[in-house]
Formats: C-alpha cells, structure tokens, sequence
C-alpha cells in the first residue's frame, strides 16, 4: 500500500559527511523543535552506537547510517513496536532497491542468509505523563563492505557480499524512507497488529531455542499483536518477552 499525500519521513533531510552519531545530531534538532520525519543521514560516524552502549562500526561510504524523528504522541510502552515496523521497512526496501531476501530477527535486526546486515536503535524520550516526547529511530545498513573487522564480533553481512555487485546507497535510501513512510503510516493509523502477519513471514527465529531474560531456556513460539516475543519455558507456560539481546546470547553460545 502507498500512503496519499506529501511524505512524512523526509519531510527534512539533513545529509552530513561526517558526524559523531546521527542519533546524537538529531536529539539535538529534536531539543530545537525539528518537525516529524526530520531524517539525519551520514557518510561516516566517528562515534556511531549500537544497542546496549555497544558501538557500531563504519568505513566512509560504506553504509547507509540514518537517524529518523517521530512524534507519535502514544504511550512510552508502545516505542519498541516501532523497532518492528521499521525492521519490516527495511527488508522491504532491500527486496525491492536489490532484490534481496531478507529475515527479521526479533526484536530489531535484519539479518540476510543468517548474517546481519542492518542494525535498527530506537531511542525514545517521554513526557511525565508517560507519553513519547519523541523517538529517535536509527537505523545503520551495511551496502558496499567486501569484509568487516574481528571488532563487529558477530557474523556480518552486506548488500555487496549478499549480492556480489556494487549498489547505490542513494538508491537505498529512496527507497528506504519510502517504506518508512508508508509502514509508519500503518502503524499510527492501527498499531502493530495489521503489520504483524508481514513481521512474522519474515521472522528469522520462529520455533528456535534461546535464553530468556530470567535465564531459563524458552522457544520462542510468537510476536503478539504488541510486538512482545511469545516463548514457550521449559514447565510449558507461555511467557511474554519485551527484550532480548541476540548479540549477548550469540558470546554466551560462543564462549
Ligand atoms: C544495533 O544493531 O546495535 C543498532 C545499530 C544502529 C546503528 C545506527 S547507524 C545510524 C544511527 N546512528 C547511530 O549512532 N546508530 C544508529
């Protein structure tokens, strides 16, 4: 479905060459009243983040680092289903900009041929009240690396190396914030529950093993119409996850 009507996201882009993080350069164009759909875009970022303070790695030109601001004005718990929507945005922007198959891994990679290929960090700030003042949606993809450094410590993947040809980042990005636009459209207008059945085809982890946050092993089962992992725990219940970090299990497998 396209959305009518002038786009939301992008409304404004700022494109840098060089930056210490998108998400810290569009805080502060938040703090400053930027509109809705205010996009933040570099080459490079000397200082990137990854989820759970851990960093994330580029080489000039290599990938598409972007940072996006919403004001959906609902309730600060509902911020990670965004995570969802725009991980669907982007392995739908890889299919149709690069013909790419891509898998989500819940609750915000994309991963292609079992690799991750992008990274989504949503940083939300609230109101007393408990609503969101703003997210700030950054979502970092890897376009044209032939190899990346031990420091990325997880099996890593580009569309160069998924692909075996160069790609166009300007052509990604198009292509990126049209699906952005139109997903987050979709979300406002309805939450995460019509969007869940296309989430879900394409989730990466369905029926695998993993370790919950209370430690116990679980099977995750589901992504409920929240967006929250249902797994099943080993004395048969059905137990709502709302977080998990793939990159954390993936060391505590490996060591
Ligand atoms: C992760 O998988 O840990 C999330 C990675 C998010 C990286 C993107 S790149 C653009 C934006 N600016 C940042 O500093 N981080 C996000």
């Amino acid at each position: 479905m396209t959305a009518a009507g002038p786009r939301l996201i992008g409304c404004r882009v700022h494109a840098l060459d060089e930056v210490d993080s998108t998400q810290t350069y569009l805080a502060r164009l938040a703090a400053d009243g930027a509109p809705e759909g205010t996009v933040v875009i570099a080459r490079h970022q000397t200082a990137g983040r990854g989820r759970r303070g851990r960093s994330w790695w580029d080489a000039p030109g290599q990938s598409l680092l972007l940072s996006v601001l919403l004001r959906p004005g609902r309730p600060a718990a509902d911020a990670p289903q965004l995570s969802l929507v725009a991980g669907l945005a982007v392995s739908e922007a890889l299919e149709r900009a690069a013909g790419v198959g891509a898998q989500l891994r819940w609750p915000n990679d994309v991963l292609v041929g079992g690799r991750k290929i992008a990274g989504i960090l949503p940083e939300a700030a609230s109101r007393a009240d408990g609503t969101l003042l703003h997210v700030i949606l950054g979502i970092g993809i890897n376009v044209r690396q032939a190899a990346f450094p031990q420091s990325v410590g997880q099996p890593a993947t580009s569309l160069r190396l998924a692909t075996g040809r160069d790609h166009d980042p300007a052509l990604l990005r198009e292509m990126l914030l049209e699906r952005l636009d139109d997903r987050y459209r979709e979300w406002l207008a309805g939450g995460f529950g019509p969007l869940r059945p296309l989430w879900r085809s394409r989730w990466a982890i369905a029926d695998r093993a993993f370790t919950m946050p209370d430690g116990r092993a679980g099977v995750a089962e589901d992504v409920d119409q929240d967006g929250a992992l249902l797994a099943r725990a080993p004395d048969g219940r059905l137990v709502r996850v709302l977080s998990w970090d793939p990159e954390e299990e993936s060391h505590a497998t490996r060591h």
